[in-house]
């Protein structure tokens, strides 16, 4: 029998990230979680299927603890990703998100075993988007979080290009807003899906003017196998279902026949529009998403 795949996944009990986490088990990889259990995260999905360590990757540490491990694989996902928290305490979320991100790429520029490390990021890196970004676009973050996560893409091109054992070996996802089980009750869709079950009145920011692109989280996991095993450059992933809150409410309660209370609330220095061009994961790797946002939404609604 061939030796499993070894995968390290860094915020593996988050939302997301738990559910890479349980796909690649469930492919029978050799699966390592690094987690902090901070906020986000599903300490009750840890069971003996995967190997778990309760770290916060800012510890230098962890960087013995990935060498030590050999993996082929790693994905480093954890980070401080609520963007209120982050403008309420910008220092310590940059603080956070850098370090981590520095630890995981000096883990990785000297391990021999290492096939492919994969940061993930986000749309917001982009800032602004007045049209469809591609990813050798200019990124201009304009938060705290995004700034921390833009620094994250920067450094892959310099360890890329200065580390020869690194050549080649780094890939990049940046999402559009992922929705599904298991996601922060203080993002979009957990609100909506609260107001509905509870009919409590939830935060609509900036008059619900701000537009963002949605995709659901079991087109995900695919999507990472994918760019682990053939690429090796910047992905946005995306499927270009892009609403501003007003009209997903209106789309939600149009899905569930059920009215969302809502009160309004001001985010300063918010990005009115994230939107990606996702032609590059699609012709030059074949991705192709399993779900429709609308099969998406359908689904979780009625979960
Ligand atoms: N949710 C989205 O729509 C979205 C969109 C684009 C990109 N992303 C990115 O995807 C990743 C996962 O996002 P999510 O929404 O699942 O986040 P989340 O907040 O649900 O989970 C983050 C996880 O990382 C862990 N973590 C945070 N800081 C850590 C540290 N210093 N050490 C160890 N563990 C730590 C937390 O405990 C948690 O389990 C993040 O990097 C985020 O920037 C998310």
């Amino acid at each position: 029998m061939a030796t499993p795949k070894k995968i390290i996944i860094t915020g593996g009990l988050g939302f997301i990230f738990s559910h890479v986490t349980e796909y690649f088990v469930k492919k029978g990889w050799n699966v390592i979680v690094i987690d902090n259990e901070s906020a986000g995260s599903h300490p009750e999905i840890v069971d003996d299927s995967f190997t778990y360590h309760k770290m916060n990757v800012c510890d230098r540490k962890v960087i013995d603890l990935i060498r030590d491990e050999k993996p082929e694989y790693v994905i480093h996902a954890a980070a401080i990703s609520d963007v209120d928290y982050s403008i309420r305490e910008p220092y310590k979320t940059l603080e956070e998100n850098i370090t981590a991100n520095l630890n995981l790429f000096e883990a990785c520029r000297e391990l021999p075993s290492l096939k492919k490390f994969l940061y993930i990021s986000t749309d917001e890196v982009y800032g602004e988007c007045e049209h469809p970004k591609k990813e050798h676009e200019i990124i201009f973050p304009r938060n705290p979080y995004s700034c921390s996560k833009a620094v994250g893409s920067i450094m892959r091109y310099a360890y890329d290009n200065t580390y020869p054992d690194l050549l080649d070996k780094t890939a990049e996802t940046r999402f559009c807003n992922v929705f599904g089980p298991r996601q922060d009750t203080r993002k979009i869709m957990p609100l909506i899906k609260h107001s509905l079950e509870t009919g409590e009145p939830i935060p609509v920011h900036n008059d619900g003017k701000g537009y963002r692109e949605y995709i659901y989280i079991k087109n995900i996991p695919p999507a990472v196998e994918l760019v682990l095993e053939k690429g090796n450059r910047t992905y946005n992933i995306t499927q270009n279902d892009g609403f501003t809150v007003r009209d997903l409410i209106d789309r939600v309660e149009k899905v569930t026949g059920k009215k969302v209370n809502t009160f309004p609330e001001k985010r300063p220095g918010m990005d009115m529009k994230y939107q990606m061009d996702f032609s590059r994961i699609k012709d030059e790797l074949g991705w192709k998403p399993l779900y429709t946002f609308d099969e998406g939404l359908k689904e979780y609604f009625a979960s």
